[in-house]
This record gives structure tokens, C-alpha cells and sequence, in this order.
């Protein structure tokens, strides 16, 4: 199915589009400060389905539902103590929380496929807000990246991925952290982490107090259904702790890294590498090489949701 996407600028005009297509049913790719998302009208089957059918994902992952506020995601979810706090110090964020969802909470049931939770975030970006009040509907939105595909975390890689397949693209410039938010489950009230990401979980704990459990470490059971272990792949193979370039490879460093094609922070600042990440390997997968191979990325802060993610780029498919 082919259609005329339309190319959305971050005006007043260009908001109230986007608001006027979501409310109709439409799909519209919009930024949030961590990737841009595929958004639909969270209440309603037909755009939700037609999430899936544009990302050609193969089976119904729940997505996480988009509010402007801790008190629209109360409308929709229960919140164990421990999620309230989370909530209160971290939205709006780069935290996903998966909470019980309401009976009555008027979402379709694809959002969640089915579970009894919902995965509810509230993200810190103007431009996502602002959309949020033109619609006025919760938005479900997966990344807005094909199935399988890396992240986006400007419009053009939106357009290379889903121009044609979805009704617009609201243009919001670069994303400002770059990977997806860390998402957080609760096992009665002791949350636990299902998905690194933006918020680095030493952030999180250092806010609970306490070590965070850790979820869905098998990719064989995932506890989050879309994690599986390959995923965010490049056309490209990833190499991954790489000390050096071999024949035919790009070199995507981290740090000192002398000959690399492109360096996702030379100073070895991980806010800098996690904003780079999913830019430079759409650029390094342009580029035709036998391989791509990447520098060591310590294991604290967002390097864990970046080495997630790079580990996944990198299994096998
Ligand atoms: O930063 C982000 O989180 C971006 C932006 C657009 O907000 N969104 C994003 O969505 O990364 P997506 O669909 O690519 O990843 C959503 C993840 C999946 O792994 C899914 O399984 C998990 O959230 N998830 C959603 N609802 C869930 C639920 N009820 N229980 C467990 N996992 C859930
Ligand atoms: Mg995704």
C-alpha cells in the first residue's frame, strides 16, 4: 500500500496537521526527546493495527501509549506506590512504566496485545507535547523505524524507512538523547527493569534506594515482548568491542579511535555517544562495508542501553 506522506514542519500550522490526521486515524512519525515514534490514535484498532502493517512487525508487540501528563496516564493505569514515585521524579522523561491497566480505560486492546498492563510514558519533548493537546487522544507509538530496523533519530531516517507507508512526518530536528526509554515493570511494588534506555538506571536506583530487579535478561522469554534478541539491525554485520579496523571494514569509535569512520564521542562522554548512536549507524550502513565494527563502550550509565542495543544490532539474524 503506497500513499502520499506528508512532510510536516515543527509550526503552529504543521502541529495542528498532525493533530487533525491523528484524530482522523492517520499515522504520523513525530519526535520525542529519545527516537522519533509511529503514532496513532491509541483508542482506536483500525490506526493501531495499521502500526503494524506499516512496520511490517510480524506479531503483535504491545506499544507503548504517549500522555502529556501524570494525571491523562491516571486515567489509564493503576500506579503501585513504587510506580507514583517513579512517575514523580522521572516524567516527563525517558521512562516507560508498565502498570495495571484500568478497566474502562477506553485503549484498544492491539496496544496491549492482549496483557493486562499498559506501558505508559511522558515524554520531555515541546514538540510531542504540543502534538499531544492537538490530538487530544492518548497516542500508541512504537520507533518509527521498519520492523527490525534501527532507530530513528531525525525525520530523514523516518522518510527512508516509512515514506509512502505512513500520512506524515512531523519534522522536530535531531532527537536529544537517542536511544529508547528504559522501560520499568513492577513485581507487586519492587519495580524492575525490562528495558535499559535513556534513563540510566543507576538514576533509578538511586532514587528507589535499592538495586533495580532485572527482567527480561532471556531473549528466549522476553518479559518485554519486543525485545528479541536480534533487533535495531543494520544491513551491515556489527562487531562488536573491536580494537581494531580489519579488510573492508568501517570503524565506528568510541574514545580514542584512530582510522575510525565515525566516532560517537571522541571524548568518551556516553550522553554524546547515545544522542550519535542510531545516526552514525544509519550513516556507516549507507556506506557498503563488509562489516561494521565498533570500540568497547564502558558498561555504566547509558552505555548499558547502548551495548543493549548494539548487542542486539549485532546477533545473529
Ligand atoms: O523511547 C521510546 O520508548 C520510544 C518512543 C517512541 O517513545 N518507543 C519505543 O517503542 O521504543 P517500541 O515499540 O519500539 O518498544 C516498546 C517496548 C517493546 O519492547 C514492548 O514489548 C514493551 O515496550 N512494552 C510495551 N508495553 C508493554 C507491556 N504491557 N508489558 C511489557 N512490555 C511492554
Ligand atoms: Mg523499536
Amino acid at each position: 500500500m503506497t500513499q502520499n506522506t506528508e512532510h510536516l514542519s515543527a509550526s503552529e500550522s504543521g502541529v495542528q496537521r498532525a493533530g487533525e490526521i491523528l484524530r482522523a486515524g492517520g499515522l504520523v512519525a513525530f519526535p520525542t526527546e529519545t527516537v522519533y515514534g509511529l503514532g496513532a490514535d491509541a483508542r482506536n484498532d483500525t490506526p493501531v493495527a495499521r502500526i503494524y502493517e506499516a512496520k511490517g512487525r510480524p506479531q503483535f508487540n504491545p506499544l507503548i501509549v504517549h500522555v502529556a501528563s501524570l494525571e491523562a496516564a491516571q486515567a489509564l493505569a493503576e500506579f503501585p506506590p513504587a510506580a507514583l514515585r517513579l512517575a514523580q521524579a522521572f516524567w516527563p522523561g525517558p521512562l516507560t512504566l508498565v502498570v495495571p491497566m484500568k478497566p474502562g480505560a477506553g485503549l484498544s486492546r492491539l496496544v496491549s496485545a492482549g496483557l493486562p498492563t499498559v506501558g505508559l510514558r511522558v515524554p520531555d519533548a515541546p514538540l510531542a507535547q504540543k502534538l499531544f493537546e492537538a490530538a487530544g487522544c492518548p497516542i500508541a507509538a512504537p520507533s518509527a523505524n521498519p520492523s527490525g530496523k534501527i532507530s530513528p533519530t531525525r525525520a530523514a531516517h523516518v522518510a527512508a524507512g516509512l515514506d509512502g507507508r505512513i500520512d506524515a512526518i512531523l519534522d522536530g530536528g535531531a532527537c536529544g538523547v537517542g536511544v529508547e526509554s528504559t522501560i520499568v515493570g513492577f513485581d507487586g511494588d519492587a519495580p524492575v527493569l525490562l528495558r535499559p534506555g535513556g534513563l540510566p538506571v543507576e538514576a533509578l536506583e538511586a532514587a528507589t534506594g535499592a538495586p533495580l530487579l532485572i527482567g527480561g535478561s532471556s531473549p528466549d522469554a522476553p518479559s518485554s515482548p519486543g525485545q528479541l534478541a536480534s533487533h535495531y539491525a543494520p544491513g551491515a554485520p556489527v562487531r562488536l568491542n573491536a580494537t581494531d579496523k580489519r579488510e573492508g571494514e568501517v570503524l565506528l569509535g568510541f574514545g580514542e579511535a584512530p582510522g575510525a569512520e565515525a566516532n560517537l564521542s571522541p571524548a568518551g562522554d556516553l550522553l554524546e555517544a547515545a544522542a550519535n548512536l542510531f545516526d552514525m549507524l544509519h550513516a556507516l550502513d549507507r556506506a557498503e562495508a563488509t562489516a561494521i565494527a565498533v570500540s568497547p563502550i564502558p558498561e555504566t550509565g547509558l552505555g548499558r542501553a547502548i551495548n543493549d542495543r548494539l548487542r542486539r544490532a549485532a546477533a545473529p539474524r
